[in-house]
């Protein structure tokens, strides 16, 4: 069997899980080079990943001046260099999985799309919830037509208060301006897994939303700027959060001393959740109508104790109701008795968003190896993302009806 080479290029939180993946299936994929722009992680990957300093490399030009360094390129830099990074990584000649979203205009998409299957090259969208044992169960009982004929979807994708005062108020996709509008950055994954299940296409669309409650007139009378300086009681205290949460604080640093990180008082990470620049919505509903009537309805919102994502699927026949947390199925055809699929009794390894990380790296790296198809190709990945903008733009509308037919001939569903 051949072995599949990697490089990387953004060793951050995305770039490590795939490096993680890539050690504990060292017979079919190696990580042979590394571009990271923040030398302080140099030390920790030539430890844990076994990397000389020649395979390292800290500017994106010298990297893709080597030339083409291994089989297939991570390219898990932040939304706003996926574009680019994306352009010359194909002109160096290499395989791609590429992180979502894959850029942040339609223009973008289309062009990356088109210069991939120009050259021939293959790109697979880190769409990762395709790849989760959880929703690859529940396509199984739908492809079994048990449920007859879907009528319509709901899906919630419940982000959780603090993981959305972490990484949408606090952190890196909290204004759309340097990053991605909500509906691209976080549920791009939701619209994919949704039409991936309903296997038709989406002709109109509408969605509402906004920025809800976390904005400077709801901060607390009395509260300060930094959590370090502030006497009120909130859910959202950035030293309680951290100091319960350590692994969360490696994101952005290597310290571990909480109290230490949050006197820097000009890191967001320590801000008061009401005091931010952050612009991108708390809540938004999307709906979507497809081709043969069925409907789809989508819920995303900060305002929930956990994060998890719930599904519920309304068939002719019968009903489909899950959680991905939990891992359990609920399969209630109409007159026969229900059964649950406990997906905890099917694989004992959920770890890396529930399956869906290690699934993903080894179908694209066994695609490249055999050449054959994989489920996350650029070709039917960039559907979610046209959604996801046209929901944006609905939204920013007031909820104005987007006619999507127009596009399909862009995204290859004519
Ligand atoms: N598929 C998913 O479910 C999922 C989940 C989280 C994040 N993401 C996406 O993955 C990407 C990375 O997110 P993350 O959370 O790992 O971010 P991160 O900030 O933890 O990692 C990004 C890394 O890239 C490095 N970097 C940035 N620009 C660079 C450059 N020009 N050259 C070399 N290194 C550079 C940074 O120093 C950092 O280490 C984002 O696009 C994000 O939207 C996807």
């Amino acid at each position: 069997m051949n072995k599949i080479t990697m490089a990387v290029l953004g060793f951050g939180q995305r770039g490590i899980v795939f490096s993680n993946v890539a050690k504990d299936f060292k017979d079919e994929v190696e990580l042979v080079a590394v571009c990271e722009k923040n030398q302080d992680k140099f030390d920790m990957i030539k430890n844990k990943y076994y990397l000389n300093e020649s395979q390292i490399y800290q500017n994106e030009n010298d990297f893709f001046s080597k030339g083409k360094l291994a089989d297939i390129l991570i390219i898990s830099t932040m939304d706003q260099d996926h574009y680019l990074h994306t352009m010359k990584a194909l002109d160096v000649g290499y395989d791609i999985l590429l992180e979502k979203p894959i850029a942040l205009t339609k223009e973008h998409i289309f062009k990356i799309k088109e210069k991939a299957n120009k050259l021939n090259r293959k790109i697979a969208v880190a769409h990762v919830l395709r790849y989760t044992p959880f929703y690859q169960e529940i396509k199984k009982v739908i492809d079994s037509k048990l449920i007859g004929q879907i009528a319509s979807i709901h899906q919630t994708e419940n982000v959780g208060y603090l993981h959305y005062a972490h990484s949408y108020v606090r952190g890196n996709w909290h204004n759309s301006n340097v990053s991605s509008p909500m509906i691209l950055a976080k549920s791009c994954h939701d619209i994919d897994i949704i039409n991936y299940l309903m296997g038709q296409r989406v002709e109109y669309l509408s969605s509402f939303g906004s920025l809800f409650y976390f904005k400077k007139e709801n901060m607390p009378k009395g509260a300060a700027k930094n959590c370090i300086d502030c006497k009120v009681e909130c859910p959202f205290n950035a030293i309680n959060f951290y100091e319960k949460n350590k692994d969360w604080m490696a994101f952005f640093t290597l310290e571990t001393d909480v109290l230490k990180v949050m006197s820097n008082r000009n890191l967001n990470y320590g801000k008061c959740v009401y005091d931010m620049d952050n612009n991108v919505v708390d809540h938004q509903v999307l709906n979507m109508q497809y081709e043969n009537g069925t409907t789809a309805s989508f819920l995303m919102t900060a305002f929930s104790k956990t994060t998890h994502r719930r599904i519920e699927i309304k068939g002719t026949l019968g009903e489909i109701v899950g959680d991905l947390e939990d891992n359990i199925i609920h399969v209630m055809p109409y007159g026969k008795d229900n059964y649950e699929i406990n997906i905890a009794l099917l694989t004992s390894d959920l770890s890396y968003h529930s399956g869906g990380d290690k699934n993903l790296l080894i179908d694209f790296v066994r695609g490249i190896r055999d050449n054959q198809p994989f489920n996350t190709d650029i070709n039917n990945a960039v559907e979610s993302h046209y959604l996801a903008f046209n929901a944006e733009e609905s939204r920013l509308k007031n909820g104005l009806v987007i006619d999507a037919k127009k596009e399909w001939v862009h995204y290859g569903r004519n």
